[in-house]
């Protein structure tokens, strides 16, 4: 059955797909928190370890937030780990890393999130996709105040 919210269809499937490579995203980042949530180890360990646990727990919420909306917008999610590595453009880490190799490798992984949901933002606040802009625009909120956070340990 046709959707009728007055978004046209090119325009919910671009917006659909900014929405994949974000979800993708998110997944990648959120994994990589919970790699070094794991593998972390000296002096500042506990408290890196808390951190890294609340902030892997609220991607995992807002993995579910942007599938759901991305399925509001009439389109199915790619959800298998070899179509989420191909669509993210968040790097991956293939050794155990220094704590201050993490924070940077996490950082760099955020603003890379960031710096693509933005493009996505702007493609729907076009588009009047409002509910997709403000969901956005609550994950930026998120991301940054992480980078931020990150950034305060080095
Ligand atoms: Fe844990």
């Amino acid at each position: 059955m046709d959707l009728h919210i007055g978004i046209s269809e090119k325009n919910r499937q671009e917006i659909s797909l900014g929405l994949a490579r974000m979800h993708a995203d998110t997944y990648a980042v959120y994994l990589k928190t919970q790699n070094f949530h794991w593998n972390l180890t000296g002096p500042e360990f506990y408290s890196l370890h808390l951190l890294f646990e609340k902030q892997y727990g609220d991607m995992a919420e807002a993995i579910d937030e942007i599938a759901e909306r991305i399925r509001t917008l009439g389109y199915f999610v790619e959800a298998s780990f070899g179509a989420l590595k191909k669509m993210t453009g968040v790097k991956e880490e293939e050794r155990v890393l220094s704590i201050k190799e993490m924070l940077l490798s996490l950082i760099e992984a955020h603003e890379t999130l960031i710096c693509h949901a933005r493009k996505v933002a702007e493609v729907a606040d076009n588009e009047k996709d409002f509910a997709t802009v403000d969901m956005i625009g609550r994950r930026l909120g998120a991301h940054e105040k992480f980078t931020w956070m990150l950034r305060s340990q080095l």
